[in-house]
């Protein structure tokens, strides 16, 4: 696998490779790899000529400056395991490198779709992921670009972000990616202690009980119910559980037909933050 650091090497190395329309899948990544960012970077292999991921934390979408020191940075680990599955490129930049000084952010609009949720809980951290989503784009201009739909907002602004910029990746979804006891892959898992941890396959029961229930019950009812199933684990706090559109993301009081609307939660165990969703 060969390491790029800078946007002149992403230029001189990938454009003379990607004559004659050979495709490139592209993973974006904070590093920490693990089986779920595989997942996505194996597929990337699978359907394009050539693939690449990207490493950076990037600073512009923490809203807390606590988190963004905290974040697990393993690049050792993560290069071992992206040469293990024959990843063909690392783009690995500095932040010097991805914030030249002097340079103005944009400022995104992505209507109501920021203003719920992840979006509405962590101010600015859509316009962070915009920003270096958008540059990220622009440097590599991927064939296809894969993202989990664990994160499905993020999901649907950078769709939003693609279409606004006319960018050149099609954005491929990918299914999320869970242990064998359901709980949903994240680098966050890392963090719980051991009981948590046993604990934490919970919210996906909850959620699973909601899709369940979806076709009996009043949306109000089957919301109170959830948070009440959470909220009476000792070790979890509800953060939301809300019933949306699953195209635009607002809350709906009647259900649509089904499969049109998603179930999405936050859970809070100690301070680690769980997110996770489901279709109903
Ligand atoms: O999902 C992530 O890991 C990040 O938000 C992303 C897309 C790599 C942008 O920094």
């Amino acid at each position: 696998m060969k390491i790029l650091k800078t946007r002149r090497e992403v230029n001189n190395t990938l454009r003379n490779k990607l004559l004659n329309n050979a495709s490139l899948g592209f993973v974006p990544t904070m590093g920490a790899l693990h089986s779920g960012h595989l997942t996505l970077i194996k597929r990337a292999i699978d359907e394009n000529d050539l693939s690449i991921c990207s490493i950076f934390v990037n600073p512009t979408q923490f809203n807390n400056k606590q988190d963004l020191e905290k974040y697990p940075r393993t690049i050792e680990k993560d290069i071992e395991l992206l040469e293990s599955i024959n990843c063909d490129y690392l783009f690995l930049p500095t932040v010097e490198e991805m914030y030249p000084q002097g340079e103005e952010n944009i400022q995104f609009d992505f209507g109501n779709l920021e203003k719920v949720m992840e979006g509405k809980d962590r101010p600015g951290h859509f316009q962070g992921v915009g920003i270096i989503v958008k540059k990220l784009f622009e440097i590599i201009q991927p064939s296809r670009a894969y993202f989990g739909k664990k994160d499905y907002q993020q999901l649907l602004i950078i769709k939003s972000l693609t279409k606004q910029y006319q960018l050149s990746p099609q954005i491929v979804a990918c299914d999320i990616i869970r242990e064998s006891d359901g709980l949903a892959i994240s680098s966050r898992n890392q963090r719980l202690t051991i009981e948590q941890r046993k604990q934490a396959p919970a919210i996906y029961k909850a959620l699973q009980e909601a899709q369940k229930l979806s076709t009996t019950m009043e949306i109000e009812d089957l919301k109170n119910l959830v948070a009440t199933k959470i909220n009476s684990n000792p070790t979890m706090t509800l953060g939301y559980f809300q019933i949306s559109n699953k195209e635009n993301l607002q809350p709906i009081n009647h259900w649509l037909s089904k499969g049109q609307q998603m179930g999405f939660i936050v859970v809070n165990m100690g301070d680690v933050r769980l997110i996770d969703n489901i279709e109903l």
